[in-house]
């Protein structure tokens, strides 16, 4: 029979986001398009958000132990600079809140080998070796469905990239609801969409924009200077025609479809209205203008965070006090876990 008490201690979800960028070094315009944007935009009277620098996913993959704390740091500076406010967001770093790890356990003993096998970010990461990848690179997701289901989070900002991710949280909450019989954990929303979910290469439409390419031409980092930005996008390649006048005309034509994306996102506009802008113009007259947006709205970024980097204690103890603020809601998330799957408390 199920228990009346479970079932009637159940609230409704009230609308709140939880999202993680891990502190692996090196920021791009695809975090900042595809998912720190998206951060900023949601924060509001609707929504409680929950921004978190992931260290304990950071550490999947070896990291060096100083340059691991200044990362931390640096994208905490992102977040800031790019508009989270940490007096309405709460901002903090994964492993100030001990709860994470351990509603991951639990969840190590719901997810099954079979879903955890299926991950391509794993088979990507792995590579040929996957008998030597760490056995926390195989865990990572069951990690990540904790970050977000600890707050009860119900919508999940990300790039394109985590949509498989996502997809395995749900199905965590789907057989964790199951198996205790309760209705304990929402079923995720992942917020996707939005112009610029896929940011890609610079020097392949066909590649997402990533820190780990070995040509640092590829991407426009977050740290790159207005001479910089301008090379880079000079040097974009592209195919050889004018830039269309509608979406249909970018069809088989991923860098020409990238530049176009970029420009609408940093500029706030719909490919149409872009296309209405600009088509018709050949590249070399296109890209000085969309370096000029894109240093527009960089720059004063990449300036905050230097400023706030010069200041390491502000940013610790910000994320010391959201740390407390994201633990009184993690808390008692745990203890009812806990105390649904059967461990004895402690009196
Ligand atoms: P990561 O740096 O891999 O932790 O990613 C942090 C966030 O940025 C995640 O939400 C990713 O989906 C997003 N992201 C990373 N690269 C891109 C890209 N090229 N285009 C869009 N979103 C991205
Ligand atoms: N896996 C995400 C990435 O690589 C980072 C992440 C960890 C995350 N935990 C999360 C994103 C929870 C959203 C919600 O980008």
């Amino acid at each position: 029979m199920i228990d009346q008490d479970k079932k009637s201690s159940l609230k409704t979800f009230e609308k709140r986001v939880f999202s993680g960028v891990q502190p692996t070094g090196g920021l791009t315009l695809g975090n900042y398009l595809g998912a720190v944007k998206r951060f900023v935009e949601m924060q509001s009277k609707e929504y409680k958000t929950i921004y978190c620098v992931v260290d304990q996913h950071a550490i999947t993959a070896w990291q060096n132990p100083t340059e691991l704390k200044q990362n931390t740091r640096q994208i905490a500076a992102f977040f800031i600079a790019a508009g989270i406010d940490p007096n309405s967001s709460i901002l903090f770093n994964q492993s100030a809140v001990a709860e994470h790890a351990q509603l991951a356990w639990v969840f190590n003993c719901v997810a099954r080998m079979g879903w955890m096998q299926r991950m391509t970010q794993f088979k990507d990461k792995a590579g040929k070796n996957a008998q030597n990848a760490a056995l926390g690179l195989f865990a990572y997701p069951a990690l990540m469905a904790a970050d977000i289901l600890l707050y009860h989070a119900t919508h999940v900002p990300v790039g394109d990239d985590q949509k498989q991710h996502l997809e395995l949280t749900r199905d965590i909450a789907i057989k964790f609801n199951h198996d205790y019989d309760i209705d304990f954990f929402p079923v995720t929303e992942p917020v996707i969409g939005g112009t610029a979910s896929r940011v890609m290469s610079l020097r392949d439409g066909t590649k997402k924009m990533s820190k780990s390419d070995p040509s640092d031409l590829s991407r426009i980092n977050m740290s790159d200077d207005a001479d910089t930005i301008f090379l880079k996008f000079k040097k974009a390649r592209t195919d050889a025609e004018a830039l269309p006048s509608e979406i249909d005309g970018l069809k088989d034509r991923p860098e020409a479809e990238n530049l176009v994306t970029i420009y609408s996102a940093l500029s706030e506009q719909s490919m149409d209205k872009t296309l209405q802008e600009v088509g018709g113009k050949q590249f070399s007259e296109f890209k000085p203008i969309l370096a000029e947006c894109a240093v527009e709205i960089l720059s004063p970024i990449s300036r905050e965070m230097t400023r706030l980097m010069q200041n390491a204690d502000e940013i610790d103890s910000i994320l010391a006090s959201g740390a407390k603020r994201a633990r009184e809601i993690a808390s008692p998330i745990l203890e009812k876990t806990y105390d649904i799957v059967g461990m004895l408390k402690p009196k």
